[in-house]
């Protein structure tokens, strides 16, 4: 068992790190280490040295005058005696004040009783520590979990309190973990943001003030995500330490960092506190939603893969777990609400013959939903668009030879709706205030029974008949009559989703909120992967992926390739570019194939076999985000089986004449040799303007017929990189690469890259 207690010593280990807990004299809980696996003993050296009371702070007891609450690091705190920094327990009670009753050690899972999902695990990858507190002079409990998976370096936490008080008292925040460092030299990474640009990685150092992350609109959000890191300062993607922490939740979250007088930092995540109340009567009890913590001292990517494991193996679950996902085409972005059944299975036809598994139909098949103001709620087939229905469609979708998916958005209702002609007080809004809407839409109350019951039963009906599921939400909260509709809320969509996975365990279902407004590890243990965002544009997914891959793996995350100009951004990108993005992830297109040139229907063809080819890798492989110049963004993946390293080199802007470019890959093997060879591209001949006469025999005029149809049948071929190179050569010193395109030359070997473009490399492991 990796979870031990001797001589006031609460021991965590995992594979690669320990958690040190030690039990004061009075009963507080000292946290002494998280970091780095200690097989040492003795925790003496990392017991805070007490012996004077310091300055104007509080002295705990007349017993003990040199221990000071707010100069400690704490397993958990309350406000009252001493400790004035935020803290973990807040209630309408003034002064609390928990020390150690009891403690279990228990092999597999113990469930705090929350309500909200938990990792999976048994006895043989996961143990629990439960340590009970109780106040010193209330009959209040407060039970701290910490369970450790063990393999992949995760200890989730979580808290419980129970009122036993006899009377009613108000729950106001109840932190799932708290972890109080000793220093304050660490920075901040958050991955905030908006729709369309989630995810963003900001890096903040921690001064003398409070930092603090508020989520109060109802989902966790693409403003920001629930997953956060501390780093060292000097700790970069592959080296040095750093900490993260998630939480398995998908509503309102907060988290603080707090440094004190005393170069302490104090970390909290919990539910949103800011928008949370919960009465807890004699007897009740509440219980927080788990949050997870990972380190590494072997830099960022480390950590990363610590999460991406864990939700690879304790998340997401059932059949789909380590199963590859199919490539998909889904027809939003082609037909948006304009498409009738034969000009779908005209789509599926074309996806068919490029190699796409399986066909998404989106939003507008439903009710009388021709637009996003109408239909929400009524979960039947619009027989306009679809005459036999979705089970006739889902019937000629297989004769194909294809899975079939589709669109629902259970939790929402149109008010133009049979739903809510037959059941307004469903929704979410109050007596004598006009509702605020969102996309036209409300929310359902899903805290009623009724409710909840009428979703589980029309979407049943619904799966029935298909392969896949994408489950939106478009809309963040408003009109909730009081703080403790966010939680209850919450736990009746668990619920639902609860009942739609059992009873439906082999759908492929995929969460998406306006893209990834939820992306998180709550909704993570009901769906098998989540849309990342709505922005598909090349450039910005770079930056989406990236900020996605710190919390997540890349099993997880939807990416599709689309139109160009993309319909977000109006950027265009080249067609190469946009694949070779998506393809850090579960592939999809998002577009109108017929609309695709000859040409392009080439170049999709290939991106989906090669796809295909290293699915295992893009899919499951570990992550490498490399650490280059803003202009660059690389990404390595490394085949679990082959050890093959499948490489993303994406230029941002092209900079004439610049310095030679090089793949240099520290985690190759220095004792295996590598053949590499890029992927083959096609290069579209626009992009070289009127430039193109010097070589031509013939005039074609930019812009002209000539041109277009040359483009639109035939491509350059890209430069071929290959060679065999020694894993010592790519791991110590690097390949060069031939130079780019400068405007003075040009032969087979010049890498024509221009504004976002990209390659793909892969070194086969020999
Ligand atoms: C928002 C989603 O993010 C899109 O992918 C699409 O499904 C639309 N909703 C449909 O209304």
């Amino acid at each position: 068992m990796s979870i031990s207690f001797d001589k006031s010593l609460f021991r965590i280990d995992t594979r690669s790190t320990s958690y040190w807990i030690s039990l004061l004299p009075t009963g507080h809980l000292e946290h002494l280490h998280y970091g780095h696996i200690l097989r040492s003993q003795d925790p003496e050296a990392l017991c805070d040295k007490h012996s004077i009371g310091q300055g104007n702070s509080v002295c705990y007891s007349p017993q003990s005058k040199s221990l000071c609450m707010n100069n400690i690091c704490l397993e958990t705190s309350a406000s009252g005696k001493g400790d004035f920094r935020a803290c973990a327990v807040r209630t309408s009670l003034g002064t609390l004040d928990f020390v150690y009753q009891s403690h279990t050690i228990s092999e597999g899972i113990v469930d705090p009783g929350s309500h909200t999902p938990i990792p999976e695990g048994d006895k043989n990858d996961a143990s629990t520590l439960k340590i009970v507190l109780a106040d010193k002079v209330l009959p209040i409990v407060l039970e701290l979990y910490y369970i450790a998976f063990t393999e992949v370096d995760v200890i989730a936490r979580a808290s419980r309190i129970v009122n036993n008080t006899g009377s009613s008292i108000t729950l106001k925040g109840l932190a799932s973990l708290q972890l109080d460092l000793f220093d304050s030299s660490w920075q901040v990474i958050s991955l905030d943001g908006a729709w369309a640009r989630e995810r963003e990685v900001h890096v903040q150092d921690i001064k003398a003030a409070t930092l603090s992350w508020n989520v109060r609109c109802g989902t966790s959000s693409a403003f920001h995500n629930p997953c956060i890191f501390l780093k060292r300062p000097d700790c970069s993607q592959s080296h040095g330490e750093a900490i993260g922490i998630n939480l398995v939740y998908s509503g309102n979250h907060q988290q603080i960092i707090e440094p004190n007088e005393f170069g302490k930092v104090r970390l909290l995540t919990a539910l949103g506190n800011d928008s949370f109340t919960w009465p807890l009567g004699p007897g009740q009890s509440f219980a927080t939603p788990m949050a997870v913590m990972t380190y590494s001292d072997k830099g960022l990517n480390q950590a990363s893969d610590n999460f991406a494991r864990f939700t690879n193996r304790h998340i997401i679950r059932g059949y789909w777990r380590y199963r590859q996902r199919p490539v998909l085409l889904n027809n939003w972005e082609a037909t948006y609400f304009d498409f009738s059944q034969d000009k779908l299975i005209k789509l599926a036809n074309q996806a068919k013959s490029l190699g796409i598994e399986l066909f998404v139909l989106d939003d507008g098949w439903f009710g009388r939903r021709t637009d996003d103001t109408k239909g929400l709620g009524d979960w039947t087939a619009n027989p306009r668009k679809l005459p036999q229905g979705i089970e006739g469609l889902a019937q000629q979708i297989h004769q194909i030879g294809m899975m079939f998916g589709i669109w629902v958005e259970p939790e929402m209702v149109s008010q133009n709706s049979e739903l809510y002609e037959k059941h307004p007080d469903w929704a979410v809004q109050l007596e004598g205030r006009d509702p605020s809407f969102g996309r036209s839409q409300l929310l359902l109350d899903l805290r009623r029974d009724e409710v909840q019951a009428y979703i589980i039963d029309s979407i049943s009906k619904v799966l029935e008949n298909v392969d896949y599921m994408k489950w939106d939400m478009n809309r963040l909260f408003s009109d909730y009559p009081d703080e403790g509709f966010f939680h209850s809320w919450m736990i009746g969509l668990y619920k639902v989703l609860g009942a739609l996975r059992s009873r439906f365990p082999k759908v492929l279902m995929e969460a998406c909120s306006s893209g990834g407004n939820r992306f998180d590890l709550g909704m993570l243990c009901f769906f098998d992967q989540v849309w990342t965002s709505d922005d598909t544009d090349a450039l910005q997914r770079t930056r989406i992926q990236e900020g996605t891959s710190y919390g997540y793996s890349q099993v997880c995350m939807g990416s599709h390739v689309s139109a160009c100009p993309n319909h977000q951004s109006l950027r265009s990108t080249d067609i190469e570019t946009r694949f070779n993005v998506a393809a850090f992830g579960n592939l999809g297109y998002e577009l109108d194939l017929g609309l695709l040139t000859p040409l392009q229907r080439s170049q999709v063809k290939a991106q989906i076999a090669y796809y295909k080819e290293h699915r295992p890798a893009l899919q499951y492989g570990r992550l490498y985000r490399m650490d280059t110049e803003e202009n660059r963004r690389m990404w390595v993946v490394e085949d679990p089986a082959s050890g093959d390293l499948l490489v993303l080199d994406f230029q941002v802007h092209v900079r004439p004449n610049s310095t030679g470019d090089m793949l240099r890959l520290y985690m190759a093997d220095e004792n295996a040799s590598y053949q590499l060879s890029s992927r083959p591209q096609k290069l579209d001949i626009r992009l070289f303007g009127s430039l193109i006469n010097r070589v031509s025999p013939i005039k074609i005029e930019d812009g002209k017929a000539l041109q277009r149809n040359i483009a639109e049948n035939w491509g350059m071929d890209t430069e071929t990189t290959t060679a065999i190179i020694g894993g010592d050569v790519l791991k110590h010193a690097g390949v060069k690469l031939d130079p780019q395109f400068t405007g003075t030359g040009y032969d087979s070997r010049t890498r024509v890259l221009g504004d976002c473009g990209s390659r793909l490399y892969w070194f086969r492991k020999l």
